[in-house]
């Protein structure tokens, strides 16, 4: 999993754009939603904020206040920094995160959560809630045909084929898993908020 995401790092964001591979995806209404959900997070209580997971940074550019972000790929932090040159960032595991206890007013996990299967999820919330007491998940909303657990298999520009887990939430079923509350429930995003 790792190696697949340091990887894709240079070529993730194209999901995000529906570029390269993605140019030919079908995702209307996508780039609207995408931008309602960006200003939702923007519009949040600046407060320091670890980003789990961050990526490139493609969503953590959006969080307001003191943002560290987090990931376990060196390739993908390294884009992240480049994009957000004021922002600090940490390689580090999501499922034991290298922080003292309330080290943070928020977690924010972007496409993240989705990829775990129920014990690493559990583990993952008992970890975010030890750090901050604030929970921002920001994930896939399912289409009417999608399966709500599945093994994809997934191609990156090189051919490389990569095994990828992916669980999908309606909002109500994601808000009781986390015992939390719908923030977001759009076509293609759901975003869901808990706070102890
Ligand atoms: C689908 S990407 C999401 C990136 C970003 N949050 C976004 O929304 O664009 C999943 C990210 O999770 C990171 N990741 C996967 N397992 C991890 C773990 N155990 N600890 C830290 N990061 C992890 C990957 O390196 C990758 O950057």
């Amino acid at each position: 999993m790792k190696e697949y995401y340091d990887r894709r790092a240079p070529e993730y964001d194209d999901w995000w754009l529906g570029r390269g591979l993605f140019a030919g995806r079908e995702r209307p209404g996508w780039e609207a939603e995408l931008a309602e959900v960006a200003a939702l997070l923007g519009a949040l209580p600046p407060v320091r904020t670890l980003d789990v997971a961050c990526g490139t940074g493609f969503i953590t550019r959006h969080l307001p206040g003191q943002v560290v972000g987090l990931d376990q790929s060196a390739s993908m932090i390294a884009i992240a920094r480049e994009r957000l040159p004021h922002a600090d960032f940490v390689l580090g595991d999501a499922l034991a995160l290298p922080f003292p206890d309330d080290s943070f007013a928020r977690v924010h996990t972007s496409y993240f959560y989705c990829h775990l299967e129920e014990p690493q999820r559990l583990r993952f919330l008992a970890e975010a809630r030890r750090v901050a007491p604030e929970l921002i998940v920001f994930g896939s909303r399912p289409g009417p045909d999608d399966p709500l657990e599945r093994w994809e298999e997934r191609v990156l520009r090189d051919g490389s084929r990569w095994p990828v887990f992916k669980r999908v939430f309606e909002p109500e079923t994601l808000a009781r898993e986390v015992d939390g509350e719908v923030l977001h429930a759009g076509r293609w995003f759901v975003v869901v908020r808990t706070e102890a």
